[in-house]
């Protein structure tokens, strides 16, 4: 049977520049840079990365911190443009990458999920039919009308997440958003997440927790200094990836 590749990541490198110098003004940078002075570094976040995921899989990605998950799930996403290389991608994404990405903190919660409906490229009638399930999912049902710079992280957890889940997807993107939740809630997000892969979402999934990758995740990608590092069963690379570090 033919394989049904959803995203295809082809030689992904993602560059960032990093200027080594603050300057105090326009002027001193403008001076600095004719008399070149000025040093930009450049670093490369992602380095040749190649995988591809079929519809309906469940992807795991892990790596310590600043190994480039997040900005590997941005090019994924379409936030970012990879330097080189390219990502394919076939079908709807519901992002849930930063958390606040999307949000305006001085509107309540109420008007947050119309504005982030219209991003996420959703019409109003859309979003109302969806309205009472967001607000029972993510339990905030008394702080609808509260400006979301008075939430917690985990309310702005359960809100964000509500929001990210509504209908069914292509592909789901969560990127360590359910770490600020509590347990109970965390376990909610993950049933919702296996409610989802059964109706054929394909999940690209973040977590520090090997455990709970373990739980949602079929394959896993290891992600070390920009590059990849493994990329099989979640089983076999987990276990590796435990004892190496
Ligand atoms: N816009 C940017 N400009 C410059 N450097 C960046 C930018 N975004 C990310 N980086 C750098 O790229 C590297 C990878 O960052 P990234 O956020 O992808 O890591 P991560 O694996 O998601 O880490 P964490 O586990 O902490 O979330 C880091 O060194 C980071 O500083
Ligand atoms: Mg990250």
């Amino acid at each position: 049977m033919e394989k049904d590749i959803i995203v295809d990541v082809k030689n992904v490198s993602m560059r960032f520049n990093l200027s080594s110098e603050k300057f105090d003004s326009i002027k001193e940078y403008f001076i600095k840079s004719v008399k070149r002075q000025v040093t930009i570094e450049e670093f490369w976040a992602l380095k040749d990365i190649s995988f591809q995921v079929e519809r309906g899989d469940s992807l795991g990605l892990v790596g310590l911190n600043g190994s480039g998950k997040s900005t590997l799930l941005k090019t994924i996403a379409g936030v970012l443009k990879p330097t080189r290389g390219s990502v394919e991608v076939k079908g709807t994404i519901a992002p849930l990458i930063e958390l606040g990405a999307g949000f305006d903190m001085d509107l309540t919660a109420t008007e947050n999920i119309y504005l982030n409906g219209a991003i996420l490229g959703y019409s109003r009638e859309f979003m109302s039919e969806f309205y009472q399930d967001i607000i029972e999912f993510s339990e905030l049902s008394g702080f609808m009308n509260v400006p979301i710079k008075n939430f917690s992280s985990g309310m702005l957890a359960r809100l964000a997440f509500g929001i990210a889940t509504i209908g069914i997807p292509d592909i789901l993107i969560v990127d360590e958003a359910l770490s600020v939740g509590d347990f109970r809630f965390q376990e909610k997000c993950e049933e919702r997440i296996a409610n989802m892969r059964n109706q054929g979402t394909t999940i690209l999934f973040v977590s520090h927790s090997l455990e709970q990758v373990r739980k949602v995740c079929q394959k896993l990608a290891w992600i070390e200094h920009g590059e990849l590092k493994m990329f099989g069963d979640v089983t076999e690379v987990s276990e590796i990836y435990a004892k190496s570090y």
